[in-house]
């Protein structure tokens, strides 16, 4: 029986637990030793839980116990998570983790000192929850040269936006419902201001480049300031508003740009279909064309099942490190003000000539949608400074949103 212990008994921690029972029979048809679950750290007690018996409060006691081989991590935050990580791959003991902070953060250190003590660190769950995506980045994908992904890569934040567009509930009642249904971060903040995405498009474009894309770098926006009538507007432009993260090769420069930010996504793209809390990452490959994964993005069992799907592969590679190609060496990433975008935008009607004469070319969107006094537009495809620039010019601009191409 390969043994393993569990950090965190929160969400995707009791969700893993519960997970290797459910489907025993699943796992050891793979692993034919079978897998137990010896030790949960935490720092609370579970008196009502099945599993009270194997929770422990000190790590000392996983880290000492020979017969532990994998650890799932799933604390969630840098601290303690990553000292008992690096603590546990020192030892040879490979670790899996659903924590995109602490892999967006330390990912490339963690996964060298995991081949040094010939054991790995996996984190399929790290993006996407349940969607295998970093486990293809690795393996089917590796063939090619990837251009472009785009991915909707935060469950909350599209079941928010999709709450929103299909009834009139208010950002406060439908954030609650998120974090009721326990997708939402601690601090849901990190879901709202695109943080949390922003890291996950971080990993992404890492594995993508083998490189490091520091996520401190990625230009990142959430969708606090996205109203009721931004979301009227894209609906009459046969457009739905999407949290993306994007990262796209810039040829010339031979780097890329990445950003977090919302997006109006077209119906004739694949992205805009993927409603709630469902996550999808559409990728682009020079001779693959394009391929989209797309599952669940968060929550309980959807995330634990990708834990789990590492300690899996763990389990079966004891003593050797499954490797993942991503260095240490910072990735420079291109100028995000120098891409060129579309942009729908709001201003008073007040405005609307001077608008006209600094965005030539721009065309009113959706006539009578929105309040008799302000104009809607739609800019040509502009660099994003000059953008920002020419929008400084206007008295108030209420809304700037990007269009996703078709
Ligand atoms: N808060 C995250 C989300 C959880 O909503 O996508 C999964 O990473």
């Amino acid at each position: 029986m390969i043994k393993a212990a569990v950090l965190g008994f929160g969400t995707v921690g009791s969700g893993v637990v519960e997970l290797i029972d459910i489907n025993k029979k699943s796992v050891s048809r793979h692993v034919s030793e079978g897998m137990e679950v010896k030790y949960i750290l935490d720092l609370r007690e579970f008196p009502d839980s099945p599993y009270r018996d194997r929770v422990v409060h000190d790590f000392n006691i996983i880290l000492e116990d020979p017969e532990i081989k994998v650890i799932c991590e799933t604390m969630g935050g840098k601290e303690p998570a990553y000292t008992f990580s690096r603590k546990a791959l020192e030892r040879g003991i490979s670790v899996c983790t659903s924590n995109k902070e602490l892999v967006a953060a330390h990912g490339p250190e963690l996964l060298k000192i995991a081949e040094q003590n010939h054991c790995s660190y996996l984190f399929e769950a790290s993006v996407g929850g349940g969607i295998p995506i970093i486990r293809p980045m690795n393996t089917s994908l590796a063939p090619e040269n990837i251009t472009q992904i785009i991915g909707i890569l935060n469950g909350t934040t599209n079941y928010m936006m999709t709450r929103m567009e299909l009834e009139d509930i208010s950002f406060e009642d439908v954030l609650r419902e998120a974090q009721e249904k326990g997708y939402a971060e601690k601090n849901p903040a990190a879901d709202i201001e695109g943080r949390d995405a922003c890291r996950k498009i971080a990993i992404l474009s890492s594995l993508m480049c083998g490189k490091t894309v520091r996520f401190e770098d990625i230009s990142c926006e959430g969708i606090s300031h996205i109203s009721m009538t931004d979301v009227a507007y894209a609906r009459s432009m046969g457009r739905a508003i999407k949290l993306l993260g994007i990262s796209e090769r810039d040829e010339e420069a031979g780097t890329f740009y990445v950003r977090t930010a919302p997006f109006m996504v077209p119906a004739s793209h694949p992205l805009h279909g993927v409603e709630d809390v469902f996550n999808a990452v559409f990728v682009h490959g020079n001779l693959l064309d394009n391929v989209m994964f797309y599952g669940r993005g968060a929550g309980k069992f959807p995330t634990a099942s990708a834990v789990v799907s590492d300690m899996m592969d763990c389990a079966l590679n004891i003593g050797q490190t499954i490797r993942i190609r991503w260095e240490d060496e910072k990735m420079e990433l291109s100028d995000p003000g120098q891409k060129i975008t579309q942009f729908f935008v709001r201003v008073p009607a007040s405005e609307k000539a001077r608008a006209q004469e600094l965005f030539p070319g721009c065309v009113e969107a959706a006539p009578g949608c929105g309040p008799d006094d302000e104009f809607a537009f739609v800019t040509e495809p502009v660099a994003e400074a000059a953008f920002a620039e020419c929008s400084s010019r206007l008295s108030e601009v209420r809304s700037a949103i990007r269009m996703l191409a078709d």
